[in-house]
């Protein structure tokens, strides 16, 4: 499934296919902060942000990813990335980061609670990975709001050199 011209509607948010649009909104925005629980460390200039968003519209073409913005509905607003990773899977993995500013107004949960819809509409797949740092109370709240349970713990090493204890949630579809 092709998803480079998706657009999702929630309450509050659009979730829209990324696009070279955002690189600066991004570059400014994933911050050291942001990235302290996460896999990939910030770009040191803009040139790392333009690749990633290159990689990800040759994935969203090629149907092994979804990789999107969220934006505010109304202003339509930059406030972070959200993505399901490995769409073409049985195991796709959700991801997602907000801008600081945008932090604890509840944009998160519907983010992610809104991919999960949609995975359950276009997606054949067993259970949604939702893997999180242990200490990363404010994310582990999301995939526990989905139902979603603890299977696998492990460490991993990330790009910034931190060695993290990850909390692996799977996350299942509506029972048939
Ligand atoms: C994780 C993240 C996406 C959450 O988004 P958010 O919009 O700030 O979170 P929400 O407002 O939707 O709140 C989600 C839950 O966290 C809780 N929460 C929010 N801020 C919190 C804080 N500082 N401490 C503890 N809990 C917090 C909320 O109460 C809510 O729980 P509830 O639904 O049980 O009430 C956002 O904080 C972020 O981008 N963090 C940096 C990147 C990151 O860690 N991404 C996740 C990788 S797995």
């Amino acid at each position: 499934m092709n998803t480079s011209n998706i657009t999702i509607e929630t309450d509050n948010l659009l979730i829209r296919s990324i696009t070279m649009d955002y690189k600066e909104h991004i570059y400014r925005e994933f911050t050291t902060e942001i990235a302290t629980y996460l896999y990939p460390k910030p770009p040191e200039k803009i040139e790392h942000t333009v690749r990633f968003i290159e990689s990800s519209m040759k994935e969203n073409q090629a149907g092994s990813n979804f990789q999107a913005v969220v934006l505010r509905k109304e202003t339509e607003e930059f406030l972070g990335c959200a993505a399901i990773h490995n769409i073409h899977t049985t195991s796709p993995e959700l991801g997602i980061w907000l801008k600081k500013a945008s932090h604890g107004k509840g944009y998160g949960r519907e983010a992610v609670t809104a991919l999960k819809e949609w995975a359950d509409k276009n997606l054949d797949y067993e259970h949604l990975l939702y893997p999180v740092t242990r200490e990363n109370y404010p994310s582990r709240s999301i995939p526990e709001s989905l139902g979603g349970k603890i299977v696998k713990e492990y460490e991993e090493t990330n790009m910034s050199g931190n060695v993290l204890h990850i909390l692996e949630y799977w996350i299942y579809p509506p029972v048939a």
